[in-house]
């Protein structure tokens, strides 16, 4: 168990997939990004449309830089657009070590267009809906029931 006692931070962007995925190459990403955030106490969640992908990281700043900068790395992807990348109160998904779902190119499209500006006022207890945040957790927690951790 970690605590979070370090300044916490959530990253979140969006990218286009550098190849078409099949259910075993998203195993693979996963099983392997899974086990380094275990390693960095980076929680959080990834959506994939086919095209592309949306992720949401959160963790204390100096494991979710490494992470960060793993994926800025990754061959897998291009094209990332980051979207958010501060300081936050609290993590949304502490459960996750990188949960994954797929998503309708319609939420992705919400979710890469919506307010993430007024993360930190809103994050104290429940997300407002029509913050990015409060999209993204709602979504997750109708799609979270269907596929794994
Ligand atoms: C969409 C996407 C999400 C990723 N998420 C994570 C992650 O949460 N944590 C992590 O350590 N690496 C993550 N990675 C990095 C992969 O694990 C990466 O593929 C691995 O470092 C191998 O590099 P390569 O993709 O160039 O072969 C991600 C990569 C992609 C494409």
């Amino acid at each position: 168990m970690h605590t979070d006692a370090q300044e916490l931070a959530a990253i979140a962007y969006v990218s286009t997939a550098a190849q078409v995925f099949t259910e075993e190459a998203l195993e693979a990403l996963l099983l392997d990004a899974r086990t380094f955030n275990v390693e960095h106490a980076v929680t959080g969640v990834l959506l994939f449309d086919e095209g592309n992908f949306f992720q949401y990281l959160e963790g204390p700043r100096a494991g979710l830089m490494l992470v960060y900068e793993r994926i800025r790395a990754s061959r897998q992807h291009f094209g990332l657009i980051e979207i958010l990348n501060r300081k936050v109160p609290e993590r949304q998904f502490r459960d996750w070590s990188m949960g994954f779902t797929r998503a309708p190119k319609r939420v992705m499209l919400q979710l890469s267009q919506a307010s993430w500006s007024r993360i930190v006022a809103d994050i104290k207890g429940r997300p407002s809906d029509n913050s990015g945040l409060g999209m993204l957790a709602a979504f997750w927690n109708q799609a979270s029931g269907r596929e794994g951790r």
